[in-house]
């Protein structure tokens, strides 16, 4: 096997997530403290909580945590859920579909592993390239129909998608699906931001519960606000894939943390408040990050996100836009994502909408902006 290349993004918080005063560039909301997890809790999460051994747990997941996630979806029982961390449920999944030598169409810019892994199995990875125009973000469905002629093993999405915000309208993702269930390919579905929408009619149904061929995405980590969980999780009626993924679990970390479960149970029986309380935090830093960008037109184009906790304004000033980045985390303390850690997103970098002191980040930004 070839060396895995370097996770820009994870190796770029690495360096700086516990070391810059701010992060402008966090795509996970504002976590919530295990106190307040526990006094969200219902008296039976509660119960589970105090009375938790600490063993092995169930390979697939507590069934009861099965159970409250497929309560999120419309067809999905508790069987065709597989409880993993988000990032593991990337890696098992296209170590269980992809073999070298296929061809996968991935949605770009893009989270890196939702390509990297593929291309490190060997797969030919087409980029289906989001395109920045005036006021946001626009997909070409036309280039999605073209690329499905070459009839790939797997199509990649996220939407919300991370770094842009993009959400398509619902029109535009039943044709996604329509085009992808027509053409064979397995659909993975990264639906991490879902639940992070600027009004509830923006809401796309889950991939899972439209089409059977396919993978949907999601977890404790981002809309959840509990990224120190470390749980995510698959949802698919495809049974036979699920049990080809679960067996590749077996290998990594055979069954995820048990109290981690818990918390999860315990947080997704109140997930409707803690949906509802990122989405203020969110509208709220939306308000500050568009002011700002609109008031330095001279050096930033501004792309309102649609959705999720993130967005992707462009730099437009006279340095690069790494050595701008760079500048703002060793001089002001400030961390934000450069574009080039994501492939194609040269000249953009990435703001981060979830967290409580994002005003007080952003005004220490903007005070250390070309005047
Ligand atoms: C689109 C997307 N998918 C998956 C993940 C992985 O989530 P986690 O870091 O919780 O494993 C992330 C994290 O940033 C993400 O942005």
């Amino acid at each position: 096997m070839p060396d895995m290349p370097p996770f820009l993004l994870e190796r770029y918080f690495a360096r700086y997530e516990f070391q810059a005063r701010f992060l402008l560039s966090a795509s996970d909301c504002e976590s919530l403290t295990q106190r307040e997890v526990l006094d969200l809790a219902s008296p039976e999460a509660l119960g589970l909580w105090e009375n938790l051994a600490l063993g092995y747990t169930e390979s697939a997941g507590h069934p009861r945590l099965r159970e409250a996630v497929a309560g999120l979806y419309r067809t999905i029982q508790p069987e065709d859920v597989l409880v993993a961390a988000p990032e593991e449920a990337i890696l098992l999944a296209m170590l269980a579909l992809l073999s070298p030598g296929d061809e996968v169409v991935v949605l770009e810019p893009a989270y890196q592993s939702l390509h990297e892994i593929a291309r490190w199995i060997g797969c030919r990875v087409h980029a289906w390239r989001l395109a920045p125009e005036s006021g946001g973000w626009a997909l070409d469905l036309d280039g999605l129909k073209s690329l499905l002629s070459k009839k790939p093993r797997l199509l990649v999405v996220n939407f919300p998608n991370n770094p842009t915000g993009y959400l398509p309208a619902r029109g535009e993702f039943a044709a996604i699906l329509q085009m992808a269930e027509r053409s064979g390919v397995t659909v993975f579905s990264d639906e991490m931001y879902r639940g992070l929408e600027y009004s509830p009619d923006q809401q796309l149904p889950a991939a899972c519960d439209r089409i059977e061929n396919c993978l949907s995405l999601s977890g404790m980590s981002k809309a959840y606000s509990l990224p120190g969980l470390r749980i995510g999780w698959l949802a698919t009626r495809s049974r036979a894939l699920l049990e080809k993924i679960r067996a590749l679990k077996d290998y990594t970390t055979i069954c995820s943390s048990a109290p981690s479960e818990i918390l999860s149970i315990a947080a997704l029986g109140a997930g409707e408040q803690i949906l509802a309380r990122n989405q203020r935090i969110i509208q709220d830093n939306l308000e500050a990050a568009s002011a700002c960008f609109a008031r330095r037109a001279d050096l930033f184009t501004w792309y309102p996100p649609r959705a999720g906790s993130v967005a992707f304004p462009a730099w437009n000033g006279a340095e690069d836009v790494g050595a701008f980045c760079q500048r703002m985390v060793a001089e002001q303390g400030v961390m934000v994502v450069p574009g080039s850690l994501f492939d194609g997103g040269d000249g953009h970098f990435r703001i981060g909408l979830g967290r409580r002191n994002f005003r007080e980040a952003l005004a220490r930004f903007e005070s250390a902006l070309p005047k």
